[in-house]
């Protein structure tokens, strides 16, 4: 059963522009390890993050409220297949969150369906 359904586009540029003025810090303050180390192996980087961070956004606009919820606690990974997983910080969410990105160089998109 669908929960709920969110959606966030993002102008690269704007992520491009955070990361250079407050650096690592942004970077932690929103990104898990694993997130800023996929989009850094990549040759333009902003794009992976600007796409996270639209990712994390359509999630939380699935939830439909966004209080207590931080940024970290929505973790974008890929499978080998280069195929976007969600998961959920919180051990007690039994839910289901699907995700898809899409990038050009001026924007990127995400959507995010939770299901039971
Ligand atoms: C998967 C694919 C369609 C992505 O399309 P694209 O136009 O190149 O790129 P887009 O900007 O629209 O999307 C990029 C995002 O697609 C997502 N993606 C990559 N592989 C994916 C897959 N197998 N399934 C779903 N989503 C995928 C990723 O989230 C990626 O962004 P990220 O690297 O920042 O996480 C493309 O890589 C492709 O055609 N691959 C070859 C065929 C293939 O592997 N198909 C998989 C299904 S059988």
């Amino acid at each position: 059963m669908i929960l709920g359904t969110g959606i966030d586009i993002i102008e690269i540029e704007r992520i491009e522009k955070t990361i250079k003025k407050w650096g690592k810090d942004f970077l932690e303050y929103v990104f898990t390890a694993e997130e800023i180390a996929y989009a850094q192996k990549h040759k333009y980087p902003a794009q992976h993050f600007a796409a996270r961070f639209a990712a994390k956004e359509a999630v939380l606009k699935a939830f439909g409220k966004n209080s207590h919820i931080h940024w970290k606690d929505i973790k974008i990974t890929n499978d080998k297949h280069g195929k976007p997983l969600c998961i959920y910080g919180n051990k007690k969410f039994k839910k289901k969150i699907f995700i898809s990105i899409s990038h050009t160089h001026v924007y990127a998109v995400a959507s995010a369906t939770i299901t039971s």
